[in-house]
């Protein structure tokens, strides 16, 4: 059972979808409705040719409570009707959350999509929800080997922990090519040349919701639409909430706001742009993906590989702040375009990959079974001295893995190793 609920998941969801199909495996969609209008949902399914989801719990808007209890109901009952071996879902929303809590509560293994990203800010929802989807995974698909370094420094084990690379660099990759064919049209109907904008967009609630913040990022953008053009496509959350201050006249006068874009019209304005201003993760990503240079709106950031040779900078939501590093990153944007890297964050294989992944846990039984510590009543940590032990069968040793996440002796490693193990005294 694959269950998704927002744009971005829709999006980095796509290429999983599309591998379970070409690997012929059986599976059925859930929606969950968080998202609803046409251009938060509908629009995605059209653009990527997918049917529709098979069920839509349709929960809509909410607070996180009424969201993620909602959802959690809804999934209880269709894992009772349809069974599923295994329950995926991808990133850290709340339909994320409640997908997660559903599915273990219904003994039902969960895979967790995009797992191990942290901001270290449990004011943010989606650290909430990420932590919690983390806990209760039984699979792990670490976009990167950072993430999968925070999921073993937390203590989850190598074994269920496979760095798959972000599927959204597979997402990029597949829609590129059609995406600069339609990029002069798409220019052109707005009236935009080639890096001659600034591509901004904000929904974080870390920024909507704090006046302070949502006003320092709306002087910056004023500021800055004094030198540039600036494109805005507007999350409705955005809407509402520079409605609510009294700020959407000021803005509207002077930046070009729009509804939100589809994905293919979305990509064809993020590649050309001169810069890039976003909170949104997924928009990082392509960003960096796409050598684009990018302003992000927060004090940190959860995709920490993206700030690597300066091409994601992070200014926060202070107007001079913003303002400097948008007009720095606009004087970089050569250098940033001519960088050449190995990205970090993928290879464009991560749908395929979490497909097979999936596919062997399920062909092999994977459970969430009573452990039998009838032997071993105890599971406890241990500093282990490492040339004393060999067979890496019997303990989850935390600090040392192989590429495939298994656990990993070190040849000829002197010194102590952390294991957990079960014990019996
Ligand atoms: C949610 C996720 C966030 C993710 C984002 C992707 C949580 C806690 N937040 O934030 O992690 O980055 O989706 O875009 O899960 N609204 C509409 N139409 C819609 C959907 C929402 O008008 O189709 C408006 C409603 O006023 C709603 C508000 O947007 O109250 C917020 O929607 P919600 O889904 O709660 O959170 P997002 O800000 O979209
Ligand atoms: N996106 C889009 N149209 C827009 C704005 C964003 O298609 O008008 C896409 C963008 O390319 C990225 C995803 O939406 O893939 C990011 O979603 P969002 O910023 O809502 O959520 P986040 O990634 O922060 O969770």
């Amino acid at each position: 059972m694959v269950v998704a609920g927002t744009r971005p998941e829709l999006i980095k969801l796509a290429p999983v979808l599309r591998g379970l199909d070409e690997a012929g495996v059986d599976y059925v969609f859930v929606w969950s409705g968080q998202h609803y209008d046409y251009l938060l949902s509908q629009v995605f399914f059209e653009e990527f040719g997918l049917d529709g989801a098979d069920v839509d719990l349709g929960v809509g808007s909410g607070s996180h409570a009424q969201q993620a209890g909602q959802i959690m109901a809804g999934l209880e009952g269709l894992i009772g009707d349809y069974k599923p071996s295994l329950v995926v879902a991808e990133g850290d929303t709340n339909t994320v959350l409640a997908a997660a809590l559903s599915a273990v509560k219904c003994h039902v293994p969960f895979a967790h999509v995009e797992a191990g990203l942290r901001s270290w800010n449990m004011l943010m929802p989606e650290e909430v929800n990420r932590r919690v989807a983390d806990a209760v995974a039984s699979l792990h698909f670490a976009p990167t080997e950072w993430a999968a370094l925070n999921l073993l420094f937390e203590g989850v084990s190598s074994r269920s922990v496979h760095v798959t690379g972000n599927t959204i660099v597979d997402a990029v990759g597949r829609f590129m090519p059609r995406v600069e064919e339609q990029a002069g049209k798409v220019l052109e109907k707005h009236g935009l040349e080639r890096g001659g904008y600034l591509l901004v967009t904000l929904h974080r609630a870390e920024n909507t919701d704090n006046p302070e913040r949502l006003r320092g990022v709306v002087e910056a953008l004023m500021e800055l639409a004094k030198r540039f053009r600036v494109v805005f496509p507007l999350h409705p959350r955005t809407r509402k909430m520079l409605d609510g201050l009294g700020l959407l006249g000021q803005l509207e006068d002077a930046v070009m706001l729009m509804e939100p874009l589809g994905y293919f019209e979305f990509l064809a304005l993020l590649a050309n742009c001169l810069v890039a201003l976003t909170d949104s993760g997924g928009v990082q990503e392509e960003a960096f993906t796409l050598k684009v240079p990018t302003v992000t709106l927060r004090y940190n950031t959860e995709r920490p590989e993206t700030t690597m040779h300066g091409v994601n900078v992070l200014a926060g939501a202070e107007a001079h702040k913003i303002v400097e590093c948008t007009v720095r990153q606009a004087e970089r944007a050569g250098e940033i375009r001519r960088l050449s890297f190995e990205n970090p964050l993928g290879d464009g294989e991560a749908g395929r990959r979490i497909t097979q992944i999936i596919r062997k846990a399920v062909e092999s039984g994977l459970a969430i079974v009573e452990p039998d510590l009838r032997e071993t009543p105890m599971v406890v940590y241990r500093l282990l001295e490492a040339d004393a032990i060999s067979s890496p069968e019997v303990f989850d040793l935390l600090a040392s893995f192989d590429h495939d996440g298994k656990s990993h002796l070190p040849s000829g490693t002197r010194g102590k190793l952390l294991a957990r193990l079960k014990i019996c005294w």
